[in-house]
């Protein structure tokens, strides 16, 4: 098998699947508690990580809400979001788009303001200073009723302008993408892009898969692998070219698998599938340490970790221009 490490390093990518509260470091944590007069339960970056042991999606989720209590201030939000920028930019990633969760936050007593305009900051400083384009999109909880959901959904018009979609994330266990449909029917309405987690090895997986099709009508499925245990659903996901935001190593954590034979399936099936890093800190890898643990694993081939790049623009919620300049990008590294 070819060594293709170099190459995916080198690659400018794409990146859709990422929760920026996902993105905080052990070490960012003990800096920013300290700033904050806060006492952590860990006595160092080292004990913190070695707690980092979950085996599913809830414990994986009490460690995520817990680790975000140090964040209380505009430049927190702003110093989480760029740290992440500087490192995906550090990995050749020239396009992101983010996700966050403002009912994690404001449900903490912090404003939707202070959280939306640190992340906002340094986006347009990233862009700026590092050169990498990034949009948000705004998750609702889904472990949260459809009230609060639509309580955050009206504190986000104000910020139009700064979100491009609404996702919906934490934990999908008797949550079913129909609990929202009225909210999303809504989002749609204010012209947000749709995007919901269908996380791996769930519950009526398959259902929740059917349903963000026939019943929210949504532009993009996050994880969605288990599409693949139903033929007529792959069929539907191709031929509304939806792309599949689909995260190896923390699929690794949370189930048995990094699912990265389900993911050279999807590619030979001509479904837009492409991979990502959803919660780095704690599922360790961003990008490139996503794509070459999948091209070893499953042996791609150089021609599928490009069309894996290529389906993450194609797929991106970017205006067509952006999209063939990004593509072009890569038509030139490529050759
Ligand atoms: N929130 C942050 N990461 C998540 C994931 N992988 N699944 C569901 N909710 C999340
Ligand atoms: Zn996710």
């Amino acid at each position: 098998m070819e060594n293709l490490d170099k190459f995916i390093e080198g690659m400018p990518k794409a990146e859709l699947h990422v929760h920026v509260e996902g993105t905080l470091e052990p070490e960012l944590k003990f800096k920013l508690a300290k700033r904050n007069n806060l006492d952590l339960p860990y006595a160092s970056v080292e004990e913190m990580r070695a707690a980092y042991n979950f085996d599913d999606l809830p414990s994986f989720l009490k460690m995520y809400y817990e680790g975000m209590g140090v964040l209380l201030v505009e430049q927190d939000f702003y110093d989480l979001t760029y740290a992440y920028l500087e490192k995906a930019r550090s990995q050749n990633v020239v396009y992101a788009e983010i996700f966050f969760d403002p009912q994690a936050h404001t449900t903490r007593g912090i404003s939707y303001d202070t959280v939306i305009s640190g992340i906002h900051r340094a986006q347009m400083e990233a862009q700026e200073k590092l050169g990498i384009k990034t949009q948000l999109i705004m998750c609702f909880l889904r472990d949260m009723t459809p009230d609060s959901a639509m309580e955050a959904l009206e504190q986000s018009l104000p910020y139009k302008d700064w979100i491009i979609g609404v996702g919906l994330d934490s934990d999908e266990r008797n949550n079913p993408p129909i609990k929202f449909a009225q909210v999303f029917e809504r989002a749609r309405a204010e012209n947000y892009l749709l995007t919901m987690h269908c996380d791996v090895d769930q519950q009526n997986s398959t259902t929740h898969i059917w349903q963000t099709l026939n019943d929210i009508g949504v532009d993009r499925i996050d994880h969605g692998v288990n599409a693949l245990e139903d033929a007529a659903l792959c069929d539907e996901i191709k031929n509304r070219k939806l792309a599949l935001t689909v995260c190896p190593i923390s699929n690794g954590y949370v189930t048995d698998s990094m699912k990265t034979t389900e993911i050279k399936a999807m590619l030979e099936k001509d479904i837009r599938v492409t991979v990502n890093s959803d919660d780095p800190a704690y599922f360790p890898g961003y990008m490139n340490e996503n794509l070459i643990a999948t091209q070893r694993e499953a042996e791609l081939t150089r021609a599928q970790v490009i069309q894996l790049t290529i389906n993450a623009f194609e797929g991106s919620w970017l205006p067509t221009a952006d999209k063939t300049a990004f593509l072009q990008k890569l038509d030139t590294y490529v050759a």
